[in-house]
Parts: structure tokens; C-alpha cells; sequence
């Protein structure tokens, strides 16, 4: 089966077609669009980016398929997946418009997509072992999730984020440190010049003392280590030094940052007694990140797949690798199908 994928959930305008079966699934190819126009604002501006959307989505599409070797009338495409939620209303409205009338003129199935469990079958694509069962873990500018997978479509949500998403704290940060956004990369990148010892921050959310069962022994929160490094941002600026101490502050920050996520990760692996760990989201392109995580885990025999960069943030091919096997078992949205800013991910039981 031949699935043609659409997203459009918040800054990407991205399309990509994938083939194959079961989980020999391969990538035919994939268009991703950024738009850059946020960065002035340092942010994503809703309205901005539905219209940008608007204006990308057709040829970013026509791009993807031709791409794959595909005429733009479509043949040769079974189904068509898109993103319906969650993110941006505004913004998914396009994507699921767009694939709708596709579907429409096309007369192929359309099923709507949870643009998280596209994160999940991410690298997949990457890595024919990147598949359940595994431990999840999903850090993006908008989200910040700890899953354990025991099958495709079964999912339990172990840890979130009870403030601040992962991306959303590097960008806070790199925006107290006067660097660009978005300020991941620009953090790991400082943070290699940094000496780890100068500025040490907590890491949050973990103490010796936690148990499974505990509310928080999988949760997450990055706003007050944010506030931590603004504190020490205050005090360097105040004393002029503040360009002198950017690496170390990123040092700090990051390697805090990496420490919690690193062993709540490796605590969900051990629970569940997984030892493939599968990482998505923008912030997994982050390579102490990997290396934090890869230390935590291969103790006990844990492999760690990440996603290329690519794959990581967000991307269509994402959402057509997982309608690809929601379709294959007949799953198919209907006429009614809609957007949602807020929706939970299909198969999450307690
Ligand atoms: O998945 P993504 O592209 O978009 C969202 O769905 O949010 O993630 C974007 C986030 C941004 O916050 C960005 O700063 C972060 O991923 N990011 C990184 C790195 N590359 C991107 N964070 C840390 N280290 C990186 N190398
Ligand atoms: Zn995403």
C-alpha cells in the first residue's frame, strides 16, 4: 500500500509518500517546508502560519509526489494520511481540508492522524529495529511525553511535562542567553565550549527518595530550572560578564536538563522491562541527549534509536508511516473528519 501523507500542525508545511507493508515500510520521499517567517517573533504566530500553510501546501504536495516518481493526478496513491490533531486549529484546518478534497478527487480512503503517534513510528524509517515493544520518549517544542509501546496502537502514557515542554525550556533558555530561536541547537553548540562544573543546576524533578508509584517518578517540569538559569543570567549581566558565561550557563542547563530526562527514561525502560528505547521530537536531535540517555540505559542492556534530524522534527512522512498502519487495518476517517488543538493519542490505556 501507497500512502501519501500530510501535515501541518504548526510551522512545517510538510507532504511525504511511504510504500510497503506491515513494518517493511519505505520512504518514497518527503517535502518539508519551514516557514522561517516566525523567527522575527520568536515564535509561531497562529495566524501566520495557517496562511503560510495555505500558500505551500499544494505545491509542497505535488513536490512530494513527483518526488516519488508519482503524476499529480494521483494514481498510484491507495490513501492519504493527515494530521488532524493536536496543534494548531488554525493551522491543521489546511492540512485536513486539503486532504480531504484530495481523497474526494482521488477516490481514496483519507484517515486522519494523531501527529504524537506520528512521532512514535518516526524512526521507523530510520531503523528497521525501531519497533515495539520500547520505551518512548517524545521531546518537542510543544510536548514532552514518556510512553511505554507495547505494540503499535497500544500505548501508556507513563510521564508529561507539568509546566514547560523540553524544546519550549531550551528556547526560554537560549532566549535569556541572547541566542537565536529556535534555541536548541544554538544551546548544544554553546554548550560545547561550556565547563561543566561552573554553573551546576538540579536536576528537576528527581530526588534519591522517589518510588514507582510516586505522582512524580516519571513526571517532568523545566520551568524552574529555567528560572534557575535566569537567576544566574541576572547576576552575570549585572557584573557585565554575561557573554563570557553564555557557554557554561548552556553547559549548566543542558546537562541538568539531560540528567532527568536520561533517567526517567532509563526508570520507565527498567519498569517495563524494554530494551529498545525510542526517541522523538526536535529535541532528540540534541546529541548529549542521546549520549545521556545511551549512558543510562546500556547498564542493562538498553539500545537507543533516535531519529535522524529529519525525521525528528515534524514531518509528514511521520504521519503516513503511522496511517500507513492504522490503514492497513482498515481504519478510514470519514466525511466528518476534523481538526483538533487538544485530542489523546489513539490506544492510550492506563
Ligand atoms: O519537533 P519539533 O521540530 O517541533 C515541535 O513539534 O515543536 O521541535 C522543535 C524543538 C524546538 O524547541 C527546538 O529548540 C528543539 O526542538 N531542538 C533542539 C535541538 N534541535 C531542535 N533542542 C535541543 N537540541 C537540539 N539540537
Ligand atoms: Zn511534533
Amino acid at each position: 500500500m501507497r500512502v501519501l501523507g500530510i501535515e501541518s500542525s504548526c510551522d512545517e508545511t510538510s507532504a511525504a509518500v511511504v510504500s510497503g507493508e506491515g513494518n517493511a515500510v519505505r520512504l518514497e520521499s518527503l517535502v518539508i517546508l519551514s516557514q522561517d517567517v516566525h523567527r522575527i517573533f520568536g515564535g509561531v504566530v497562529p495566524e501566520i502560519a495557517s496562511r503560510a500553510h495555505l500558500t505551500a501546501v499544494v505545491p509542497v504536495t505535488r513536490r512530494a509526489l513527483a518526488d516519488a516518481g508519482l503524476p499529480e493526478n494521483g494514481a498510484g496513491v491507495d490513501a492519504i494520511a493527515v494530521t488532524h490533531a493536536p496543534g494548531l486549529v488554525g493551522a491543521l484546518l489546511v492540512g485536513v481540508a486539503y486532504a480531504k478534497s484530495l481523497a474526494a478527487a482521488w477516490d481514496v480512503p483519507v484517515l486522519g492522524v494523531h501527529h504524537m503517534e506520528g512521532h512514535l513510528f518516526a524512526t521507523a524509517l530510520d531503523h528497521a529495529d525501531a519497533v515495539p515493544p520500547f520505551t518512548a520518549l517524545l521531546v518537542s517544542g510543544g510536548h514532552t511525553l514518556l510512553l511505554d509501546v507495547a505494540a503499535w496502537g497500544d500505548y501508556r502514557l507513563l510521564g508529561s511535562t507539568r509546566d514547560d515542554a523540553a524544546g519550549e525550556a531550551f528556547d526560554k533558555v537560549a532566549k535569556l542567553l541572547g541566542l537565536p530561536y529556535p534555541g536548541g541547537r544554538p544551546i548544544e553548540l554553546a554548550a560545547r565550549d561550556g565547563d561543566p562544573q561552573r554553573h551546576r543546576f538540579a536536576p528537576p524533578m528527581l530526588h534519591g527518595g522517589q518510588q514507582p508509584g510516586d505522582e512524580d517518578y516519571y513526571d517532568l517540569s523545566f520551568s524552574g530550572l529555567k528560572t534557575a538559569v535566569l537567576r544566574k543570567v541576572r547576576v552575570a549581566d549585572a557584573a557585565g560578564t554575561l557573554a563570557a558565561e553564555v557557554p557554561h550557563l548552556a553547559r549548566g542547563f543542558q546537562d541538568a536538563l539531560v540528567a532527568t530526562l536520561a533517567e526517567k527514561t532509563a526508570r520507565a525502560a527498567r519498569a517495563y522491562a524494554r530494551t529498545r528505547v525510542v526517541l522523538g521530537g526536535g529535541v532528540a536531535c540534541n546529541a548529549a541527549l542521546q549520549a545521556g540517555i545511551r549512558r543510562a540505559v546500556s547498564p542493562f542492556g538498553g539500545v537507543v534509536f533516535a531519529p535522524s534530524p529529519k525525521l525528528a522534527t515534524d514531518n509528514a512522512a511521520m504521519i503516513a508511516r503511522a496511517g500507513h498502519w492504522r490503514l492497513e487495518r482498515n481504519e478510514r476517517s470519514d466525511a466528518s473528519l476534523n481538526a483538533y488543538a487538544s485530542l489523546p493519542i489513539p490506544g492510550l490505556r492506563d
